[in-house]
């Protein structure tokens, strides 16, 4: 099949990619003409594991290509992927919708015959009914225009594999398509996913729309609440890591996103839970999501606690101390610094005197745009020199197994802080290490290690 994707940032250029691995004609289309230049010539805008290959694969094959003229796009297809950014506001917490409706405007009144226009950015309950209307009045006599909802579930750092490989597929139809056209046109362009067995969810638009954000906020109060229960933990001088465990076993509860540290962050989970309260206040169900707000000062507060034990291992001072930061993307395996918790902290801790320098595999380069008065190293090594407390604030498998006997004579004061309880406890207190970990103690007990999933 022939279609577009408009929007080539992470989920708009991972989308158009794998829909060209799966046998399809794809134009992607995008209003930045430098990063679709560099799609074009096969370089990928940031960093996604297995990506690069897919994308250069199907440029070779002539089966992908990318555009920034919606003229070509409009009498490229007649089947169109929505999935463009849906930013937090400035000083909101509501969601800035001016690239969906942006590509609308342009797209729609450049449409003849029938189309079909499938949303994929989180957008609020009731977008897709808006985009309706906005497309029906922009669109001249001659065309017909389709509108469904098709949320995307993909992770940064398992983009790929999500997309072709996904545990759900969700459409929502418009109820006016009586004929069904959108469910078969969908079907057919994943009938090769379909094929292994994937549930296919056929919804309305609001539900399907409520999915995304629900599942996203489904996965931030996972998070905040092991988090909430591992101040409880540092309190009483329980193991966080040791309980998850232990829940985790019941399979109602299940022992994923119950990692208790830093907290979540990224392009995702946290203005997707503000916008969801903002968009609940507007229809009048306010009160619904005001756990939302508990479940985001929870995580904002696991911020300010790793500064406060890296003061606290410091002496009660930050002032003229050496701290090495390991990680400054929001996850492993992600080049992403939006929001992320590491680069936070980071912040925060040369603000409050302390010389940072900070070490990333791969988010140097937007940690220096976001941050560029912080000191960036080259490698562990050259981060951790002459530093009075290492903090390990991304869970990257170079941090996870570092040596710690290697890193000994470069420190001035062996305290290490394990801010994702991702580290060997055991390991580097025989290393002579003085070890602290964000959530409270990491016992040793009967060399038990805690499962991180
Ligand atoms: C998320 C959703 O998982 C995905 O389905 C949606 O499409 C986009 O938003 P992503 O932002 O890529 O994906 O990251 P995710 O893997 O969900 O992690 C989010 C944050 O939570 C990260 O900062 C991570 O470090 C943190 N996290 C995750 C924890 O602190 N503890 C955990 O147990 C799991």
């Amino acid at each position: 099949m022939k279609v577009t994707v408009f929007g080539c940032g992470y989920l708009g250029a991972t989308h158009a990619a794998c829909l060209a691995e799966l046998g399809h004609e794809v134009l992607g289309v995008d209003v930045d003409e430098a990063k679709v230049a560099g799609l074009q010539n096969g370089d990928l805008p940031f960093y996604e594991p297995g990506l690069p290959d897919v994308l250069r694969r199907n440029l070779a094959a002539g089966r992908l290509q990318f555009t920034t003229d919606y003229d070509r796009a409009a009498a490229f297809a007649d089947v169109h992927f929505l999935g463009v950014g849906t930013p937090q506001k400035k000083g909101e917490y509501a969601a800035d919708l001016r690239h969906v409706y942006a590509v609308i405007d342009e797209l729609a009144p450049r449409l003849c015959g029938d189309h079909l226009i499938i949303g994929k950015s989180t957008v609020p309950v009731g977008t897709s009914e808006e985009l309706k209307r906005r497309a029906r009045s922009a669109s001249g006599d001659g065309a017909e225009i389709n509108i469904a909802w098709n949320p995307e579930f993909l992770r940064e750092g398992h983009a790929v594999d999500d997309t072709l490989r996904p545990d759900r597929i969700v459409l929502g139809i418009d109820s006016s398509d009586s004929a069904g056209s959108a469910e078969a046109q969908v079907r057919d362009l994943y009938s090769a996913i379909l094929a292994t067995g994937t549930p296919f969810l056929v919804t309305d638009l609001a539900t399907a729309e409520l999915v995304k954000v629900s599942a996203n906020a489904f996965l931030a109060t996972k998070i905040s609440f092991i988090n909430a229960i591992s101040e409880v933990c540092e309190a009483s001088g329980a193991d966080v890591s040791m309980l998850a465990d232990a829940i985790g076993f019941d399979d109602r509860i299940g022992r994923r996103f119950l990692n208790a540290g830093l907290g979540f962050g990224g392009g995702c989970l946290p203005k997707d839970i503000r916008a969801f309260m903002a968009r609940a206040g507007e229809l009048g169900a306010d009160q619904a999501l005001t756990f939302l707000r508990e479940v985001d000062s929870i995580n904002m507060r696991r911020r300010t606690a790793m500064v406060e034990l890296t003061t606290e291992v410091c002496g009660n001072t930050l002032l003229g101390k050496n701290i090495a930061v390991l990680g400054a993307a929001f996850k492993p395996e992600s080049d992403d610094v939006r929001d992320s918790p590491a680069l936070n902290v980071a912040g925060q801790l040369q603000l409050k005197g302390a010389a940072v320098s900070v070490f990333d595999p791969k988010a140097i380069d937007n940690s220096r745009k976001v941050f560029p008065t912080l000191t960036y190293a080259d490698s562990v090594h050259e981060a951790c020199r002459q530093a009075d407390a290492v903090l390990v604030l991304t869970e990257w498998t170079e941090f996870v197994h570092m040596d710690p006997a290697a890193l000994r004579p470069l420190v001035r004061n062996m305290n290490v802080i394990d801010g994702r309880r991702c580290l060997d406890a055991g390991a580097w207190r025989r290393a002579g290490w003085s070890y602290s970990s964000l959530g409270g103690p990491v016992r040793d007990l009967r060399g038990y290690v805690a499962s991180r999933v």
